[in-house]
């Protein structure tokens, strides 16, 4: 994903655009770019690579003046070559604009704009905005109005922020986050608070088809219309600037080993805000949970935990919820899992489902994400920043909340609110097998593909494990049910295979074992988590015995773990996986 940055004060303009953008980083991106204003002329500098790297090659952070834009770019549309770095300029150079998110129809405005004169100097989406910004100033004098008008005209996704040379500072929202800071005499436009958190701690979070202009006398707020319209500054929390990767070589290792007090901060809910949340499920005719990626392997063990307290919970993957929205109505809840609360496929399902009448519920790690403030109410994991791209805290503080609300509602406890110390107990044990764990990853690292089987509980965190390891090494991973592999999978066994078997002995156990000795006499070697030590795996890695129906939330780390060490043995970058970003918000 893209992130944007603007900066209007009294201060260097580009030191604090390249602080912001390094702060961002944790999104993904390729390339990279600044434009500042000095004495009315437009300067830009940018090329493909990373923020350390590019600013050293073009000394970024060198550029003159008190105001300017900048940008790390997640290539949607066009190479990833240094003309489709942002920012982008209009043709007479006095306008410059960065922008995060998809314009559908670019090619009908490029079109047009080419046919009134306009040059274009990349094949990107995002230009069409300089253009478009130019041409309704040539006509009208007026920021305003060239805002409003070029608003008007775009149709997709976008949060964009630009400068003209008239020292102005402008930006505008539509499905994408753009959040205004608020010096003392100084103001950032970020996509995200970390932008610029380490300046100010006040904040104006735009809603959809909101436009801001900032000059040199003051900052106004407009809608599409062009009614002026007034938001309000919120205090955001100075801790969620507080990411460092303290003793740990990456993020994501470090996030792995919060998770003993993390799910312990998810069952932390206000009482009252918790009671409106149950009762909104307890009152729903029928209830839906859908989420992306990790969040979506949240809502299928989710599905279980309710379906043993006797309540069904039907989940549906966001990316595939447009093509069975039919299934709602205004006696129907949608509860959208999301650590960012910004993924476009889940807003998009929230907003169909708003369409059918729905009450909507989520469950955040962002609480002032675009997906908490569209809900009808939300709760918080609360496990702090998560910077890795990978999703580890936030996917046990997740389930754990989910466990936490059907113990609450359902007819049957799993009991996790009273085992939250066996749990902070159990998850620190299996952290501290890291180097047992890391010692596995260097047995199994050349492997071309991985298996992961398990049954019921298991099955999703088979999932979850598979698609860390893709994530976070680039070897192909494949989670299945254990009970499957005979229907098929069986054919790919053979004695290069990697089988790790989710095992513990569990109600799972026997049927499982037989699924073992049939993997094992084609020659696989067998990686078993198990609670219960076994001469039948090949390498073990085992884990405490707790209450059955609390496994998911110990045995996902050592595959996490794993994970991690197997894109360490691949010199791959865990932080910042290739082609990923943190939040996808394209659909
Ligand atoms: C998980 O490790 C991935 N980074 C990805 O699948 C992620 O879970 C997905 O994009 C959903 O993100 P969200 O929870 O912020 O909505």
């Amino acid at each position: 994903m893209c992130s944007i940055i603007g900066y209007k004060g009294n201060e260097h303009a580009s030191t604090l655009l390249i602080e912001g953008l390094k702060k961002m980083e944790y999104r993904g991106y390729d390339s990279v770019g600044i434009a500042t204003i000095k004495s009315g002329k437009l300067l830009i500098r940018k090329g493909v690579g990373k923020v350390a790297e590019v600013n050293k090659s073009l000394r970024l952070d060198e550029l003159p003046g008190k105001l300017g834009i900048g940008h790390t770019r997640w290539a949607t549309h066009g190479g990833i070559v240094d003309s489709n770095a942002h920012p982008h300029l209009a043709c007479n150079s006095t306008i410059a604009v960065v922008h995060n998110g998809i314009i559908e129809n670019y090619h009908e405005l490029k079109d047009e704009l080419y046919r009134s004169g306009h040059k274009f100097n990349s094949e990107t989406d995002s230009e069409v905005i300089a253009h478009l910004l130019e041409e309704y100033f040539e006509i009208t004098g007026d920021i305003r109005l060239s805002m409003i008008f070029t608003c008007k005209r775009l149709v997709g996704s976008f949060a964009f922020v630009a400068v003209f040379n008239s020292s102005t500072l402008c930006g505008a929202r539509y499905d994408e986050p753009l959040i205004v800071g608020v010096g003392h005499d100084d103001y950032f436009l970020s996509s995200d608070i970390l932008g610029f958190l380490n300046h100010t701690d006040r904040a104006i979070f735009l809603d959809n088809r909101d436009i801001v202009v900032i000059n040199d006398s003051d900052i106004s707020f407009f809608n599409f219309d062009g009614d002026r319209i007034s938001r309000k500054i919120t205090q955001v929390a100075w801790e969620l600037g507080d990411a460092d990767k303290g003793k740990y070589s990456h993020y994501t290792l470090k996030e792995i080993h919060e998770q003993h007090q993390t799910i312990v901060k998810s069952m932390d809910q206000d009482k009252k805000n918790l009671e409106k949340f149950c009762k909104i499920i307890t009152d729903a005719k029928n209830v839906f949970i859908t989420g992306s990626g990790t969040s979506y392997h949240s809502a299928l063990i989710a599905k279980q935990i309710f379906s043993k307290s006797k309540i069904h919970v039907e989940p549906i993957m966001s990316s595939e919820f447009q093509y069975s929205a039919d299934l709602l109505d205004e006696n129907s809840v949608l509860l959208a899992i999301s650590q960012s609360g910004e993924t476009a496929d889940v807003m998009h399902s929230v907003k169909s489902a708003k369409e059918m009448g729905a009450k909507v519920l989520s469950i955040v790690n962002i609480p002032t994400s675009s997906l908490a403030r569209l809900s009808d109410s939300y709760l918080e994991v609360n496990c702090g920043p998560e910077i890795g791209v990978a999703a580890t805290k936030s996917f046990t503080s997740q389930i754990a909340l989910l466990y936490h609300v059907a113990d609450l509602i359902g007819k049957k406890s799993n009991g996790i609110f009273a085992s939250k110390d066996v749990l902070t107990k159990a998850i620190k044990q299996v952290l501290e097998l890291d180097s047992h764990i890391e010692s596995v990853a260097n047995q199994i690292k050349g492997s071309k593909d991985i298996y992961i089987l398990g049954r019921s509980l298991h099955f999703p965190i088979c999932l979850e494990g598979a698609l860390k390891i893709k994530e976070l090494s680039y070897i192909h991973a494949e989670g299945m049910a254990a009970g499957e592999l005979k229907h098929g999978p069986l054919a790919l066994i053979d004695n290069n295979s990697i089988v790790i078997v989710i095992h513990p002995n569990d109600s799972t156990y026997g049927d499982t074992l037989s699924n073992i000795h049939t993997i094992k006499s084609r020659g696989a070697k067998i990686v078993g988590i198990s609670n219960k030590k076994d001469e039948v795996y090949d390498y073990q890695i085992t884990i405490p015995t707790i209450n059955e129906s609390l496994y998911p939330l110990i045995e996902i780390v050592p595959l996490q773990l794993l994970a991690y060490y197997l894109s360490i043995c691949n010199n791959a970058n865990p932080d910042y996986p290739r082609n990923l970003a943190k939040s996808v918000t394209v659909k």
